[in-house]
């Protein structure tokens, strides 16, 4: 199948496209690399665009079989700030996506949802019948984006699978992508650019929360591994799949200070850090329960987080050498 990868210059959509042509697949990566680099899709055909740019889109829709939609803004801290800017991106700009999507041939649609989804949840593992309601503009964007999805599958016939990741973690095993955010938010690379004294110690925010060791829990799952379900999506529905949506995560939660440990285990040396006060809204410990991923695509979470840590360090040194305008 030839598919049509929005964001495909970004963290997770540059590892899923080669998890894709080596499932067999052509790509077009079409992104308008806000976030993105384009060091990420080097090899791979790459228009420069936006989503909310219907022409430009029609005559690429033309030549493909499915969509898989990664293209959005997704600092959970920055929607708090600036809402405006996610309900415009991931909202207004994605629904005029699908207006080009509608008028096209193509009813096949992944969709890159999320954990922020579920909000603070009640019980955990979370699974897909959990409550969802999302406590920050971002999720509140995606899980709207997902009940958009719902009704254009009744009215217009276009069939979905909304992937909800957790924390997605890692570097390709080829050493030659991984993840490039600006500015970077999340734990791992922030752990190792601390490590590389390329940013500040790393900050974790609270030590006395509801869990073993008293700091946060999540579930960090492998950006390759995500990649892999994405290509099973693909082959879902173009199997007649109905539509659906999906947990990705490993079951397994993972605290900051475990994060912190392994790294030592693995490498010999220490992440420096010091604590903060807890985020507001921050929930103690978000894990998935992945098993209809597992029952509907055959999916399941195959590298751990000592694979996501070597993973991440070795592209975070590559990065460092390279000097990467980051
Ligand atoms: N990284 C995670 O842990 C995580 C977890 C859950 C869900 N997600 C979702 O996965 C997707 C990819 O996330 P990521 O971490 O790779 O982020 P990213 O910022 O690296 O990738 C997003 C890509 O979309 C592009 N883009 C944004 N708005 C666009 C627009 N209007 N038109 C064209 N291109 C546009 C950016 O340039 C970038 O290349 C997002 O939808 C995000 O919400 C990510």
């Amino acid at each position: 199948m030839r598919v049509l990868v929005t964001g495909g210059s970004g963290y997770v959509g540059s590892h899923a496209v080669r998890e894709l042509v080596d499932s067999g697949h052509d790509v077009v990566l079409y992104d308008n690399l806000s976030t993105g680099n384009r060091a990420l899709s080097q090899g791979f055909e790459l228009i420069v665009g936006d989503i909310s740019d219907r022409d430009r889109l029609a005559p690429i829709l033309e030549t493909v079989d499915a969509v898989m939609h990664f293209a959005a803004s997704a600092y959970v801290g920055e929607s708090v700030s600036n809402p405006r800017k996610y309900f415009h991106n991931n909202v207004e700009s994605a629904l005029s996506l699908l207006d080009a999507v509608l008028a096209s041939n193509v009813r096949r649609f992944v969709f890159s949802s999320t954990c922020a989804t579920y909000g603070l949840p009640e019980t955990l593992p979370i699974t897909e019948s959990s409550p969802r309601e999302p406590i920050n503009p971002y999720g509140a964007t995606k899980l709207f984006f997902e009940h958009v999805l719902s009704a254009y599958n009744v009215s217009h016939s276009l069939r979905y699978v909304a992937l909800r990741y957790f924390n997605a973690a890692g570097a390709h095993a080829n050493g030659m992508i991984g993840e490039i955010h600006d500015p970077e938010t999340h734990l791992i690379p922030l752990a190792l650019k601390a490590v590389l004294k390329t940013a500040p110690p790393l900050k974790v925010f609270g030590k006395d929360f509801d869990t073993p060791d008293g700091t946060c829990i999540r579930d960090y799952v492998h950006v390759s591994d995500l990649g892999s379900a994405h290509a099973l999506a693909l082959e879902y529905l173009a199997n007649g799949g109905a539509s659906i949506s999906l947990n990705l995560g490993t079951g397994q939660g993972t605290s900051i200070k475990e994060v912190l440990d392994s790294f030592r285990r693995l490498t010999g040396l220490n992440v420096p850090h010091e604590f903060g006060p807890p985020r507001t809204g921050d929930p103690p410990a978000l894990f998935a329960n992945s098993a209809k991923a597992k029952e509907v695509l055959g999916w399941v979470a195959r590298r751990d987080i000592d694979e996501i840590l070597m993973s991440a360090w070795k592209w975070q040194q590559k990065l460092e050498a390279a000097k990467y305008r980051i």
